[in-house]
């Protein structure tokens, strides 16, 4: 089993570090366009094997595709990370032609792979990758509602002072503002949280959430990378041990929840067969709304990429 994760910066060597941490496969390559950076970092993760009990052998290189032959998942993390004051869209321009030129080498070299997709703004990025590989929109997703759902369910173990084990909850939508937390849906082990916790503090953790990503960037003058980083390697865990854990997931709908030719958050099962099942829940109309609004402004960046794609063939 080989895994290959592209772009070795904060996410993609994190995510790299999980993966061989948990010995989700027995070769792991990480691969960057900055000369030398992904086998600097692959050689310090390599030599945290014998500490952390691990023998998947991880390797760097320079933009050598030919070493990610045959990878049944690949990970794409290449791409400008938001600095303060950027908003994820405005990444759009630069990070698609990353994008477009990474997927066109792994498809090259490991046809069959199942490709995530973290590279940001996310669910037009996920768009870009599908254009670009050609294949089943079941082998072409993306990262982002694993990780909205656990910074929610981080903030709620605080408020609540308990485990964040026992918190289960699902968020759909866009990776960004108009992403949508579903209180519906949240429990605590098997409690409705909305038993749990006043409606002002819960719609107060609901909006920190949203804004969740942005928060870490004005912390740390970039985006964050531990918890990408984790939920992209679980995403990796569920297809490579074929758990058909079911996670909220960017994906290409085609009718579900009343949406088309959309990528967007929506819970689905994944195994080794990558999206197994696109999960539809039953919205209220205001959940539903939420949803569509959602939707809407996806598309409107899905389009400025379309634009962006007729422009270059003329
Ligand atoms: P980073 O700057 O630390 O790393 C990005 C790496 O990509 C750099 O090492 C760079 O050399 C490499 N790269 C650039 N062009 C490349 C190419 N053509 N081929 C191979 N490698 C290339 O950035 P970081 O923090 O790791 O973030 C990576 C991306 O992930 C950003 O777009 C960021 O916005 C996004 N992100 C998405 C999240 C999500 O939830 N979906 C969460 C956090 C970050
Ligand atoms: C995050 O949510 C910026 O997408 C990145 O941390």
């Amino acid at each position: 089993m080989k895994i290959t994760v592209v772009g070795a910066g904060n996410v993609g060597a994190t995510c790299a570090d999980v993966i061989a941490h948990k010995e989700l496969a027995n070769e792991v390559i990480l691969v960057d366009i900055k000369e030398n950076y992904a086998e600097g970092k692959a050689l310090d993760i390599w030599q945290t094997s014998p500490v952390n009990m691990y023998d998947t052998r991880i390797k760097g290189s320079t933009n050598d595709y030919s070493k990610t032959a045959n990878s049944e998942v690949v990970v794409i993390t290449s791409g400008l990370p938001r600095k303060p004051g950027m908003s994820r869209d405005d990444l759009i321009s630069t990070n698609a032609g990353i994008v477009k030129s990474v997927t066109e080498n792994i498809i090259k070299h490991s046809p069959n792979a199942i490709i995530i997709v973290v590279s940001n703004p996310l669910d037009v990025m996920t768009y870009c990758a599908y254009l670009t590989a050609r294949i089943d929109a079941k082998r072409v997703f993306g990262m982002a509602g694993i990780l909205d759902t656990a910074r929610y369910k981080a903030f709620l173990a605080e408020a609540l002072n308990c485990s964040p084990k026992d918190i289960q909850a699902v968020l759909m939508g866009g990776h960004g503002d108009t992403m949508v937390p579903l209180p519906r849906y949240t429990t605590v082990g098997g409690i409705p949280v909305t038993e749990l916790i006043a409606k002002d503090k819960l719609d107060a953790i609901i909006e920190r959430t949203k804004k969740g990503g942005g928060e870490i960037v004005n912390l740390l003058g970039t985006s964050a990378w531990y918890a990408p980083g984790a939920s992209a390697a679980q995403m990796v865990e569920a297809i490579v041990r074929d758990q058909k854990r079911i996670f909220p997931v960017c994906a290409w709908l085609q009718g579900e929840y009343g949406l088309k030719n959309v990528y967007l958050g929506v819970p689905v099962k994944l195994g080794k067969n990558g999206i197994e099942q696109i999960i539809e829940l039953k919205l209220n109309a205001e959940e539903k709304a939420l949803l569509n609004a959602s939707a809407k402004s996806v598309k409107e960046v899905m389009d400025v990429l379309d634009n962006m794609n007729k422009a270059v063939v003329k």
